[in-house]
């Protein structure tokens, strides 16, 4: 992958994808990205009509570093994505899920910056444990804004949770967790394989799909979700002639 450009570009609800390198939608069909970028457009647009909303995103992005801002925007963008071939999202239930994809670090704010520096498998216990609040400390801030519906904070609450019950907070196992945190947790993680392995899209799959340990942690129809993202129109007809 090239060279990622120095950009200390903050969050612009008129712009909430800014700044993402191209490299990061490669492998995608130019609709599946068209797609994407309206639904994050839109939530974002939303935001604006909602002063509470518009300040506590405007707080967020002056309190974060540019690596969580774009961690924030790649992990919303693959929500976003993979949404697209899952049959049951509906429109509202796409709006609260990119709604909690954008707000589920909020908690990050509470944490000492030593921490938010650091990748979790770098942190000592102390550290870890300090760490694994942030979704908590998250739902908190989020409970002061009247507008946030429970099912956003749901989604903040358990987006580290994994269907092996190995997440955290809670260590939750699927039949306990909200559908929508499922669809972020695999779209957190996998935003976050491209930009911390600098590796293309396509390669993360492919580490993925390879990586037992990894894929016993989400949920299999949501995996199958992010698969289909990466088939083209052509070769999912192809595969369909081939199975009659
Ligand atoms: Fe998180």
């Amino acid at each position: 992958m090239s060279e990622r450009p120095i950009d200390t570009q903050k969050f612009d609800l008129n712009d909430p994808l800014a700044g993402l390198a191209q490299e990061y939608f490669s492998g995608l069909s130019p609709e599946i990205v068209a797609k994407a970028q309206t639904a994050c457009l839109d939530v974002c647009q939303n935001f604006k009509g909602n002063v509470d909303l518009s300040k506590a995103i405007l707080l967020w992005s002056q309190e974060s570093l540019y690596h969580e801002i774009e961690q924030t925007r790649l992990a919303a963008f693959y929500a976003a994505a993979l949404s697209q071939k899952i049959d049951w999202m509906g429109a509202k239930s796409l709006e609260r899920l990119l709604m909690g994809c954008f707000f589920k670090d909020f908690g990050m704010m509470k944490l000492p910056a030593v921490i938010r520096g650091k990748a979790p498998a770098k942190m000592n216990p102390e550290e870890a444990a300090l760490y694994q609040k942030h979704p908590e400390e998250g739902v908190n801030f989020l409970c002061q804004l009247s507008s946030v519906e429970e099912a956003v904070r749901h989604v903040v609450y358990q987006h580290h949770e994994c269907v092996d019950g190995s997440g955290f907070p809670n260590h939750l196992s699927n039949i306990k967790l909200y559908p929508l945190a499922k669809v972020v947790a695999l779209a957190d993680f996998f935003a976050t394989s491209i930009i911390e392995d600098k590796i293309l899209p396509l390669e993360a799959l492919k580490r993925f799909m390879s990586n037992r340990a990894a894929l016993a942690k989400y949920d299999p129809d949501i995996i199958r979700s992010l698969v289909k993202v990466f088939i083209k129109n052509g070769e999912s007809k192809k595969n369909e002639g081939a199975r009659k």
